[in-house]
């Protein structure tokens, strides 16, 4: 089957730094992919890239085949990219299935006017939004927290929230910037059984790890940046036995 995504020789410089360094990397439909490395290895980089928020300094981006390397970050998600961020990015103010159904208006079809009309599309869309909405807070365990304010919420719940909205734009790939990051054990725990309830979904899921525990049982193939640079890849049992993976972890700890 073709790929979901192709990083074909990506290099992304900030003036003198070589934050990438000639990336390649793809994943199929139902995979899901592992990118782990020390810090300011590239990782999250890699993803504003893939993203749209930074357009390489050489190399391509594909989707499914077609070239988005030049693509704007909304014209990504529209084509079928849903990312989390590192750092948590919420509507504060809004509730939890607030937050799920904004994440929607990408793939939604209505327009100002049926908005101003109340037409019978606007009101089905919305119904459908909320039922939507509803499978997939009961999905990552926050149907209790419906009504919270999303700044409200314990911090592993605001990172699971963040995934429920991606979720929702119905994405061919789902992109997870550090999901576990902050979490304690327990909350990481539960996050493992949410992805891997995902994976049982279908869905293609690329996730960076800065803990290489957490994606070894979850992920079938990993890729591992150092400085930019793609110093190992295959499957987790690989990577963990490879030279140049534990000696660059093993210079993080110094
Ligand atoms: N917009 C930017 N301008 C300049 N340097 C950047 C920018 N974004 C990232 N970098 C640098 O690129 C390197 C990789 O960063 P990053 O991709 O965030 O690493 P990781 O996510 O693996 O921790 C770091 O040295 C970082 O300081
Ligand atoms: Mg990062």
């Amino acid at each position: 089957m073709s790929e979901v995504l192709k990083v074909v020789d990506v290099t992304q410089r900030f003036g003198g730094l070589v934050a990438l360094a000639g990336i390649h990397l793809y994943i199929k439909p139902g995979e899901i992919v592992g990118i782990i490395g020390p810090n300011g290895a590239g990782k999250t980089t890699l993803f504003n890239v893939i993203t749209g928020i930074y357009h390489p300094t050489e190399g391509k981006v594909y989707l499914e085949g077609a070239d988005i390397t030049s693509y704007k970050t909304h014209q990504i998600a529209k084509a079928g990219f849903a990312r989390t961020f590192q750092n948590i990015r919420l509507f504060g103010k809004l509730s939890v299935m607030d937050n799920v159904i904004a994440g929607m208006h990408t793939c939604r079809k209505t327009n100002l006017l049926d908005a101003i009309l109340h037409t019978k599309r606007r009101r089905r869309e919305g119904r459908e939004a909320q039922e939507k909405a509803e499978s997939l807070l009961k999905l990552m365990d926050l149907w209790e927290d419906r009504h919270s304010l999303a700044s409200a919420l314990p911090y592993g719940h605001q990172r699971r929230l963040e995934i429920a909205r991606a979720l929702a734009t119905e994405p061919k790939l789902l992109l997870l910037d550090e999901p576990a990051a902050g979490m304690n054990e327990q909350e990481t725990l539960e996050l493992r059984e949410m992805v891997l309830q995902l994976k049982k979904m279908g869905l293609t899921i690329l996730l960076i790890e800065h803990d290489m525990k957490f994606v070894m049982n979850i992920c079938e193939r990993i890729y591992v940046l150092n400085h930019g640079e793609l110093i190992a890849q295959g499957t987790p049992k690989q990577v963990s036995q490879d030279q140049a993976v534990i000696e660059a972890y093993l210079g993080e700890e110094e």
